[in-house]
């Protein structure tokens, strides 16, 4: 069982709290409130929020008029936790958490509106040597693209002509070597 303590997040509009694991699952932290300052949802937009983590902003989406909000999160400890604080927040009619890859779990033919891609997004070596990334949390691999790149990939087919292409912030944020690229790629 993982030892847990309860923390207040400030994310746009919203204080959420959540039941947290420091040492051994992912802290939100300065990104997850840049996300929620960044994302706009507008009234009835379907939201996947990818790399969910303890579901911080899909709490958060929620809370925004969204119709609903899918979270998909690969470490089975992590969904387990996200849905404890899905519970906490009586949140449960409006956001489901699937445990898997990328869009795999998420009922087929389904379209986002708006997809919060906060997937790993930094290095092996820096995530683990500043403890950002506990052991068990994948990281984004040698360079920190293992995880976004073949995410942006798959996200083209899943969103709406709408959609929100979220991941670009994190590429900015995250991954310096790939902001010319992504401000080139940007609309
Ligand atoms: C930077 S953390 C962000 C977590 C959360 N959004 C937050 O703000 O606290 C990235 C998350 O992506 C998850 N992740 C990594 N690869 C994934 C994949 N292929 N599919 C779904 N989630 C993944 C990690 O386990 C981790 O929880």
């Amino acid at each position: 069982m993982t030892v847990t303590e309860t923390k207040t997040f400030n994310l746009r509009e919203h204080e959420i709290e959540l039941e947290v694991s420091p040492d051994y699952l992912f802290m939100p932290n300065a990104t997850t409130v840049l996300f929620s300052r960044c994302v706009q949802i507008n009234p009835n937009d379907l939201v996947f929020d990818i790399g969910s983590g303890l579901a911080p902003l899909a709490i958060w989406a929620a809370k925004m008029p969204s119709s609903k909000v899918y979270g998909v999160e690969i470490v089975p400890e992590q969904c387990e936790l996200a849905r404890r604080n899905v519970e906490s927040h009586n949140l449960e009619e409006k956001i489901e958490i699937f445990e898997g890859s990328f869009f795999n779990p998420i009922p087929h033919g389904l379209k986002a509106d708006v997809i919060i891609a906060d997937v790993s997004g930094i290095s092996e070596g820096p995530a683990r040597a500043l403890g950002w990334y506990p052991s068990e949390i994948p990281t984004g691999g040698y360079d920190g693209t293992g995880v976004i790149i073949p995410l942006l990939k798959q996200a083209q087919n899943i969103c709406t002509s709408q959609q929100d292409y979220t991941s670009r912030q994190h590429l900015c944020l995250g991954m310096k070597k790939f902001s010319k690229w992504q401000t080139k790629g940007s609309t």
